[in-house]
């Protein structure tokens, strides 16, 4: 399975922060916004990654993050000249994808919460036996949100839900079940987002592409319950959250999250002399120092 994660988009409302830099590179905590959703696709156990940002931005990402063999993965690059809206993603991305599936991320998405890997290994598989999943998080405020209608499919894992309808920003909100930013397709994605059409707002929507699948009936929910944090980074206010948020998390373990040098070490993905290439790398930052610690194995799990 291929992984994009689509970190372009003007950033508008993060104005002046965004007017010279990416909001993917702004700092959530100790570490650029973008690590987070690069470490929740490796959880996921995805190694070809395509990032997807502005013709200014993708060359800034990419002296960031290289070709990914510090995280022990390939890294590509791919610009989208306008912010034309997400399902756009699978038709830059259509090369790249070629006949495998394909998970796509939103760079200002942030995921946290034991067991998430797992979950996102069932969505990957899923979409290797020719089924889409998308992810549900209650919300209070519907209307800003696409929004999946669903019910709930009694089986012996209580946590499956059939989708009865997906709309984007809806006035009169059927749920109060937001789709967030994190979506596994099967192979042939670039096909489907071909026939999407500009919404009235002029966007290729994610939405309607999501509605394809449920209207052939291979569009599968997974609900991120009370023990799953979501937050989408892309407000001055929601920025704000997430930093407090990781701080907290952080602070109360006493170690990082989403460093995406310790995924891949844990994964066997590289070894312990990149991992230290990584520890030379940052320095004495508190970031150095949690790999420095996973490094010395202060830090086993
Ligand atoms: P948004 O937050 O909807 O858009 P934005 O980043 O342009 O911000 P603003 O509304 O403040 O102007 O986008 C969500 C994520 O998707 C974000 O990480 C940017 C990315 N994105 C693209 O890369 N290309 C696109 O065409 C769109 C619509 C979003």
């Amino acid at each position: 399975m291929k992984g994009i994660i689509l970190a372009g988009g003007a950033g508008t409302r993060l104005y002046p922060l965004t007017i010279v830099t990416s909001k993917q590179l702004l700092p959530v905590y100790n570490k650029p916004m973008i690590y987070y959703p690069l470490s929740t696709l490796m959880l996921a156990r995805i190694k070809e990654i395509l990032i997807i940002s502005t013709p200014e931005d993708t060359p800034r990402i990419k002296s960031l993050l290289g070709d990914g063999s510090a995280f022990g993965i390939s890294l590509e690059y791919a610009v989208q000249e306008k912010p034309e809206g997400l399902a756009q993603a699978f038709t830059i991305g259509r090369d790249f994808i070629g006949d495998d599936s394909c998970a796509m991320i939103l760079g200002d998405n942030i995921f946290y919460g034991n067991g998430l890997g797992a979950k996102l290994a069932a969505a990957k598989r899923s979409a290797e036996e020719g089924k889409a999943t998308i992810f549900g998080y209650y919300v209070e405020d519907p209307h800003r949100f696409g929004i999946m209608e669903i019910e709930r499919v009694k089986t012996d894992n209580d946590s499956n839900f059939r989708v009865i309808s997906v709309e984007e920003k809806p006035k009169e909100p059927k749920s109060n079940y937001a789709i967030v930013g994190l979506y596994f397709y099967p192979k042939g994605v670039s096909d489907k987002a071909d026939k999407v059409k500009p919404s009235a707002r002029g966007e290729l929507e994610i939405t309607t592409l999501n509605d394809m699948y449920l209207k052939e009936n291979i569009l599968n929910a997974q609900l991120l319950g009370r023990g799953y944090t979501w937050m989408d980074a892309g407000t001055v206010d929601s920025l704000r959250k997430a930093t407090n948020f990781v701080c907290m998390i952080e602070q109360y373990q006493g170690m990082s999250i989403s460093a995406p040098e310790e995924i891949a070490y844990r994964y066997e993905w590289i070894d312990r002399e990149k991992l230290s290439e990584s520890v030379k790398r940052y320095g004495k930052s508190p970031y150095g120092e949690h790999l420095k610690a996973v490094l010395e194995d202060r830090i086993i799990i």
